[in-house]
């Protein structure tokens, strides 16, 4: 009985997507297919290349159309593109402004940026800022569709919207283009946007509708932390390719009418081919000098655990400055970096500890195989190292703690594949817009619990959050600092804090792994 209620609920939910629904089968396959793994291999067809043939590419930094006194504003087209991913095959992606990732946006703390989406796609798309502390009516809600160009708002296949329970003042379809206000009132951090439309986020954004959004602020530029070509974004990604260079991936729909993902692909979805900022396996050459790394996890569903090999002398080569948040109190080396979608971690790498001319990959201990080299760094072989102006200071910045004596309520979350095998449910819900799971008052403190059954990276919309335990235990090593995602593994429960500030409105909680997030592992909380 429940069954029925649950996918019918889910599936009038997914037709606000737009487009028919058909019936599709989404019966649990009943165990995990790649054990250890957060998903199923789906293998390439098309010939691979060997790892580090390819030079690591650096998107381009968008630049303004305009600026004012408080205001930066940019345009971005999102349109189809050939892309040379593989050598000799042209890949057919969903990009903005042409290339994939999407160029990359860079905002001062304080100062508002103004982004006005174009859709030239044939299909509708959502954008959402991630890891940015926005208002509701830009934060990408996932059925505040921007139709494509030419599309009506009144004839799109969004019927009943109005009428859906707590949609009242949902924001409406945009025919064309949207408008997104971010008022960067953050501090400095690597965050990244991409497409967020319900239901069809992990075939979008596998298709290449993802790019970094980074934020400065006064305190991290005093630092003279590594800056310029030495502060790199790196987008790691794992696709899949067909024989004749287009992605591959199992929707059960291609033409965007049903959400989801075949049976076998519930898990999630894994690709044998990484990307790094959309170049398999590339390679960087580096001066024996310190380089700042952004590493972000844009995978679906993959986690990694990257490191350095051969190690530095002395180990602890991966220096984490900063995470989903921004910049830690004090910097954190780690031999290894447990990395789950969606998030981000900020290192300082000192190429001078390595000898000249040694080449450094960077390996996925979770990985066999390819999927075990993500890139390589090869380091000068020139004998003197040039003057490094830049430091690592023992102290980057203030990380206030949030006092869990403080919250006024404690909630838990329960991430569950569904009992009925119609997908995945939060505290035994599949999502429903319009419901919401939680009504946080503005200006409080919370403790959130989140309890799983398989691998879930847990992302939370609006606000940054601080770990407090994990398995009644002390956070993880990668728990560090201001987080906005959380990666748990099969059978944890892990405790946050955080405070609900400034913006009332309808916010997301949901899983990152987006085969999860697109069958129905998402709840909507308000704040008031
Ligand atoms: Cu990165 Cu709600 O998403
Ligand atoms: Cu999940």
């Amino acid at each position: 009985m429940k069954r029925g209620i649950d996918r019918r609920l889910f599936l009038s939910g997914a037709l606000l997507g737009g487009g028919a629904i058909a019936a599709g089968g989404w019966a649990w396959a009943g165990q995990s297919l790649t054990p250890g793994h957060p998903g199923l291999l789906l293998r390439s067809e098309a010939p691979l290349p060997r790892p580090y043939q390819a030079l690591l590419p650096v998107p381009a930094v968008l630049k303004p159309t305009r600026t004012d006194g408080t205001t930066d504003y940019y345009e971005i087209t999102q349109r189809s593109a050939s892309l040379r991913i593989l050598p000799g095959l042209n890949t057919p992606a969903w990009t903005y402004e042409g290339s994939f990732p999407g160029p990359t946006l860079v905002s001062r703390s304080g100062r508002r940026t103004v982004v006005r989406h174009h859709n030239e796609l044939p299909h509708p798309t959502v954008v959402h800022l991630h890891g940015g502390h926005t208002p509701y009516d830009s934060d990408g809600y996932p059925t505040a569709l921007i139709l494509p160009t030419g599309a009506h708002a009144s004839s799109s296949g969004t019927p009943g919207m109005a009428d859906m329970p707590g949609m009242a003042q949902a924001p409406r379809p945009a025919a064309g283009a949207r408008t997104y206000t971010y008022p960067m009132d953050q501090r400095a951090a690597t965050l990244w946007y991409h497409d967020h439309r319900m239901g069809f986020t992990g075939p979008n954004v596998w298709r290449g509708l993802a790019g970094f959004h980074l934020v400065h602020d006064d305190e991290e530029l005093a630092l003279s932390l590594p800056s310029g070509e030495r502060d790199l974004p790196l987008m790691i990604a794992d696709r899949s390719f067909a024989a004749d260079g287009t992605f591959r991936y199992p929707a059960l729909d291609a033409a965007q009418g049903t959400p989801g993902v075949t049976d076998p692909y519930m898990d999630g979805v894994l690709g044998d081919v990484i990307l790094v900022n959309g170049a398999p396996w590339p390679v960087l050459e580096t001066q024996r000098l310190r380089y700042r790394l952004r590493l972000l996890n844009a995978s679906n569903a993959r986690r990694y655990r990257l490191a350095l090999d051969p190690q530095p002398p002395g180990g602890g080569g991966l220096v984490q400055i900063g995470g989903d948040g921004g910049l830690l109190e004090r910097p954190l080396a780690h031999d290894e970096l447990g990395i789950a979608p969606a998030e981000r971690f900020d290192v300082v790498v000192d190429f001078s500890r390595y000898r000249p001319g040694t080449r450094v990959r960077l390996v996925n201990r979770l990985g066999s195989g390819r999927t075990a080299e993500v890139m390589r760094f090869d380091v000068s072989s020139s004998a003197r190292p040039p003057a490094d102006d830049s430091a690592v200071p023992a102290r980057l910045s203030t990380v206030a703690a949030l006092d869990p004596t403080h919250a006024v309520a404690t909630r838990t979350f329960l991430f569950q594949r569904s009992s009925g095998g119609t997908g995945w449910t939060i505290n035994g819900q599949p999502y429903r817009p319009g419901h919401s799971l939680a009504t946080p008052r503005l200006g409080t403190t919370e403790v959130w619990r989140f309890v799983t059954d398989f691998h879930h990276p847990v992302h939370l919309h609006l606000n940054h959050f601080q770990v407090m335990a994990r398995n009644n235990s002390s956070p993880g090593p990668y728990d560090a600092g201001w987080k906005d995602t959380v990666d748990l593994r099969p059978a944890e429960s892990l405790e946050i804090v955080t405070r609900f500030t400034d913006y009332p409105g309808r916010f997301m909680l949901h899983c990152h792994n987006l085969e999860h997030e697109d069958m129905a592992m998402m709840a909507d909380f308000v704040t008031e």
